[in-house]
């Protein structure tokens, strides 16, 4: 238990959403959360099939990751997702997660991001069970469980979250595997040490870094 928890203490990282960016000032929002405790720069590409909003795509990954310092954890909320797994790896991404409410083959799409070189996630919906991740979590580098539903910034977090997240944790630990849990959706200050004590490892926010007064200092208290 308390190897346990010295490892979830050292997996307190922040991934802020990039969607929340000021895109006219995305070049100074990169900056910001280069020079931040943040650990990961999340991208959120939405198909407007898949979630009912479209985002951006490959040419802005690739702009980012000219300036990013630490790795692009790249969401990607479209259908079809293998499709496309080349292009974001091309374009930058460290880290691809892709839905399993868009997936058929779960098990063959891990295996082309592990080919590709990048660490693999599948994505759960809110209504979406963590045990149907049961005989996939030990090929899995992390779960992203959304914490609301896909396809927009700043909604209201899912209070049942905690739930799963516990659930997963304890699937992952009866495993013995070292998947990480993030969580994506509503994540601010308060909720943070919250999610963490739960047992998630990996926080994204968006509006709650973002359209802070001091992005800096959010993602310090986030980690703290
Ligand atoms: C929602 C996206 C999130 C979003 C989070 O579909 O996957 O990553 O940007 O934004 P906040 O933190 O504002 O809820
Ligand atoms: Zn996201």
């Amino acid at each position: 238990m308390q190897i346990i928890k010295i490892i979830l203490k050292m997996n307190k990282l922040i991934a802020p959403s990039l969607l929340s960016a000021d895109f006219l000032h995305l070049s100074r929002d990169i900056d910001m959360v280069n020079k931040s405790q943040a650990d990961w720069f999340h991208c959120d590409i939405m198909d407007g099939v898949f979630v009912p909003n479209i985002s951006y795509g490959i040419p802005l990954v690739q702009a980012i990751k000219k300036e990013a310092l630490k790795p692009l954890d790249v969401h990607l909320m479209i259908v079809e997702p293998d499709r496309y797994f080349e292009k974001f790896r091309d374009a930058g991404a460290d880290i691809i997660t892709f839905h399993y409410e868009a997936s058929t083959h779960i098990h063959r799409s891990v295996q082309m991001l592990k080919s590709l070189g990048v660490k693999a996630g599948v994505v759960l919906n809110p209504h979406t069970s963590v045990t149907l991740l049961e005989d996939i979590l030990g090929d899995l580098d992390l779960v992203l469980l959304m914490s609301v539903n896909p396809g927009f910034g700043g909604q209201k977090f899912i209070e049942r979250t905690y739930a799963k997240i516990e659930k997963l944790r304890q699937m992952i630990e009866n495993q013995g595997l070292k998947t990480l849990i993030e969580v994506d959706g509503g994540v601010n200050t308060e909720n943070a040490p919250k999610l963490f004590a739960a047992g998630a490892d990996v926080l994204v926010a968006g509006n709650a870094v973002f359209k802070s007064e001091d992005p800096i200092k959010t993602i310090e208290l986030m980690k703290s």
